[in-house]
């Protein structure tokens, strides 16, 4: 199954195409100026220069300034010097993978192009330890492919630089701990995919993960660790299999779990029954909309990433009034965990409800979204949905009546033409009204003269079934 996710990365090599060759055949031949910058060896084209598989020790030192793709697979390349890459301005993907680099010296990427390299492929190398300086100078950064590596630590501050990540691929390391919670709801706001797959993680801080924005969650791959068995584990996973995320949809048999006795650990979403005596944690996420029915009860949660000891909480209602405890008053209470409780919810409650929080050194702001439905909305609502089933119904039978007892049946060669009722279907020709209503094949002229064709499960098209839409088959 991991194979699908590195082969994909693999299949988005770019290939040289005619042109490009024609331009190196250039560079080659009659370019003696371009060529002098292309290093020995590798192939230069339009905008791409490749060194693969050349054995090198090192980066090159000097590299034609116009490359936008550095393509230094499949070497021996075993450290980034400082400004490896410098003087590189038009940079945006470099690969890496296949080499024996263990580390990158502060400033490797200095002077490169800092912003627009979006693309770094360090896949398959001997990195140990992800420093926090490593990636300091790539703030445009997308995609960062380190699986298959010797990582087994990940320092704090080591993904703060990238404010552009959307991809970060870890798996096939050696990690038993990651910082989640480095990443926030600000720190990253374009990270959707953070791959922790086939590592040592033995235990998940769940209080971090549970706070990671729900875009990070959904792109949040844990398969195929190292992790105890316990409950909050599980719960943590049946709460993401509920929300239908993909790492679940998709790795569902690699979710493993150790536990006493089992070498192999427990495919948990498989034999779950190892889980029977848990009583599955009801994890927080509050989403930004919330309707709810007038006279109901309404649990709002203050979510928050902030870790410091004991954050205050307040709520501003939509009446522009603070609400802090221990200020209940019976309608609106509020719990010192931060949680909100209408407790029978008025249309005049409906409005954005500000969640603040904050603690020795930062705020942070969450809104909630609160529609309060009028009872004869509801009702209406259900009115609505019955009736259009009932109408179905009733015009079908109307129109098998119509067909049964209206339409004049002595045509001898050809079927009726349509009725009134009928005619919407006249560029199709005679006959196809009916027909594409009562059988399921076009109608054949070798039926005799007055002869209904009726297929016997003719009920079965009619749209009594309210599971059914009825728009499609008669509108
Ligand atoms: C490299 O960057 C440093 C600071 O980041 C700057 O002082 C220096 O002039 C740059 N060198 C070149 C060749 O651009
Ligand atoms: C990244 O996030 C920022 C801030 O939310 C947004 O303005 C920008 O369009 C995003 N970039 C991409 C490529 O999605
Ligand atoms: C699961 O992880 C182990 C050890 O980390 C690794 O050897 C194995 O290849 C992984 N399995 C898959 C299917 O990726
Ligand atoms: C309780 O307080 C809320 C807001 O502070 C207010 O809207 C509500 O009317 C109060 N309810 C009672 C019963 O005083
Ligand atoms: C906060 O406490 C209340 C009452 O004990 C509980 O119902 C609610 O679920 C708690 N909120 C969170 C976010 O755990
Ligand atoms: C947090 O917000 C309060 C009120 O708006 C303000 O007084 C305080 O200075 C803020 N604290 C920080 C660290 O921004
Ligand atoms: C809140 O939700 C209601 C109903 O869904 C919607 O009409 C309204 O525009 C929303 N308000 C905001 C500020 O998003």
């Amino acid at each position: 199954m991991l194979g699908g996710l590195t082969g994909f990365l693999h299949g988005v090599e770019p290939t040289a195409s005619p042109w490009s060759v024609v331009v190196l055949m250039f560079c080659l031949n009659l370019g003696p100026a371009q060529a002098s910058t292309c290093p020995s060896q590798c192939l230069c084209t339009s905008d791409l220069l490749s060194c693969t598989d050349l054995g090198l020790a090192q980066v090159p030192e000097v590299l034609p300034v116009f490359i936008v793709t550095l393509d230094l697979n499949h070497n021996r390349i075993v450290q980034l010097e400082e400004e490896s890459f410098e003087g590189l301005p038009h940079l945006e993907m470099l690969r890496l993978a296949h080499n024996q680099v263990t580390s990158i010296q502060s400033g490797a990427f200095r002077n490169s192009s800092g912003s627009l390299l979006r693309h770094l492929d360090l896949s398959s190398n001997q990195l140990m330890v992800l420093e926090q300086h490593y990636f300091q100078d790539l703030p445009g950064l997308q995609e960062l492919l380190l699986f298959n590596n010797r990582i087994v630590r990940v320092e704090t501050g080591a993904l703060n630089h990238l404010k552009n990540i959307h991809k970060v691929y870890l798996s096939h390391n050696l990690l038993t701990t990651f910082p989640f919670f480095s990443i926030q709801k600000h720190s990253h706001p374009n990270l959707t995919m953070l791959d922790l797959s086939s590592n040592r993680l033995p235990k998940l801080p769940l209080k971090d993960i549970s706070n990671l924005p729900q875009s990070v969650q959904e792109g949040l791959y844990l398969h195929n660790n190292s992790l105890l068995c316990d409950c909050s584990m599980y719960s943590l996973f049946r709460f993401w299999e509920q929300m239908d995320f993909a790492s679940i949809r998709f790795f569902r048999q690699e979710h493993v779990c150790l536990l006493y006795g089992i070498p192999r650990g427990v495919r948990f979403f498989l034999y779950n029954r190892f889980f029977d005596g848990c009583r599955l944690l009801e994890l927080k996420q509050q989403s930004r909309d919330v309707s709810v029915r007038a006279g109901a009860r309404l649990l709002l949660h203050c979510i928050t990433s902030l870790s410091g000891t004991r954050p205050a909480f307040f709520w501003l209602a939509p009446n522009s009034e603070y609400v802090t405890p221990p200020g209940n008053n019976g309608s609106l209470n509020m719990f010192p965990n931060g949680s909100l409780e209408i407790v029978a919810a008025r249309e005049e409650d409906s409005g954005i409800y500000l969640c603040m929080t904050q603690d020795q050194d930062r705020n942070e702001t969450g809104e909630v979204n609160v529609t309060v439905l009028r009872h004869e909305d509801e009702a209406h609502e259900h009115f609505n949905t019955g009736f259009t089933t009932l109408l179905g119904c009733v015009v079908s039978l109307l129109l098998v009546l119509m067909y049964l007892y209206l339409t004049p049946c002595r045509c001898p060669k050809h079927l009726p033409p349509p009725t009134a009722a009928l005619s919407r279907g006249k560029e199709a020709g005679p006959g196809s009204a009916q027909s594409s209503i009562l059988t399921p094949t076009p109608p054949t002229t070798t039926e005799g003269p007055g002869r209904k064709m009726f297929p016997s499960n003719i009920f079965s098209f009619l749209p009594c079934d309210t599971s059914k839409p009825t728009d499609s088959l008669y509108l």
